[in-house]
């Protein structure tokens, strides 16, 4: 066999191994519910048995056979998965992370090749945005310290880029445009979620614009003594 027919036989039969054994593949939010629908099984079914693998461990999610019955070994999936035994279609509700992974049916104790991958993921949280002020009074970044992906939008539906820099998330750097209406918004998203968070409005990040910034600062540093008079003055 020449070199090129034998790289094409070999792609050919990766192609079929993996086509056969990738299945279809699911992302679900924490709380939805699932459901797995083999295909190409033929009744009389005796037996089915879909398990669940997670790294290295492999348990019975539900299992059901003619004389015994239904049931469901492993508390991971007791009171939210069913199984209809008369199309081997499993459902399970109430997800969680840990019900992440491959699942397989045995049908009359034998393995079927089709795979069913399952990915949960919690939906995000609306973002805050944090202020970092810079030594330019007329600039701020506003950062979303997060893992997920991150949308930056201006007042005018407007895509801004984000920065990194060490610290997590991103941020993105503002100028005092001195528009009252200018708002800036941060949205996450990940596979099962899109929260954006409020509206940070300009005016809010530069309010003391009109004060010089060195009286800009004074207050920073009177308030906590008058806290401490106050305390004082009531002892
Ligand atoms: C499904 O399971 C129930 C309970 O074990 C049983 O009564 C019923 O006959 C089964 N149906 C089929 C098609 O095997
Ligand atoms: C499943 O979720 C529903 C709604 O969140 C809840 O009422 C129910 O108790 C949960 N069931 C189980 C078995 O966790
Ligand atoms: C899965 O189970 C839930 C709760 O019993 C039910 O509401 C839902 O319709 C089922 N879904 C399917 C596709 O069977
Ligand atoms: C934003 O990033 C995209 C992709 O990296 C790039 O094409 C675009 O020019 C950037 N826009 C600005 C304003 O920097
Ligand atoms: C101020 O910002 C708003 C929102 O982006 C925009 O619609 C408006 O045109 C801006 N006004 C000026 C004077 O630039």
């Amino acid at each position: 066999m020449s070199l090129q027919r034998y790289m094409a036989a070999v792609t050919c039969a990766v192609f079929i191994s993996t086509g056969a054994v990738s299945g279809q593949d699911q992302i679900k939010a924490v709380g939805d519910e699932v459901t797995f629908r083999p295909t190409n099984i033929n009744p009389p079914f005796t037996s089915i048995i879909w398990k669940h693998r997670s790294g290295s461990d492999v348990i019975k999610a539900i299992e059901w056979d003619i004389d015994d019955g239904f049931s469901i070994p492993n508390p991971r999936f007791k009171d939210i998965t069913t199984l209809d035994n008369t199309t081997g279609h499993i459902n399970i509700t109430n997800l969680t992370l840990i019900h992440s992974g491959v699942y397989t049916i045995d049908i009359n104790s034998k393995e079927q090749e089709k795979r069913f991958t399952l990915k949960v993921e919690k939906p995000v949280p609306k973002p805050e945005t944090e202020i970092e002020r810079i030594s330019n009074p007329d600039v701020v970044n506003l950062r979303c310290r997060y893992s997920e992906t991150i949308i930056w939008k201006n007042a005018a539906g407007k895509t801004l880029n984000g920065s990194k820099n060490h610290l997590p998330g991103e941020f993105i750097t503002v100028e005092n445009t001195r528009n009252q209406t200018n708002f800036y918004t941060c949205t996450l998203k990940n596979d099962v979620s899109e929260k954006t968070s409020d509206r940070v409005y300009e005016r809010d990040l530069f309010k003391g614009e009109d004060v010089k910034n060195t009286a800009d600062s004074v207050p920073v540093f009177i308030f906590p003594q008058i806290f401490l008079l106050v305390i004082v003055c009531v002892f």
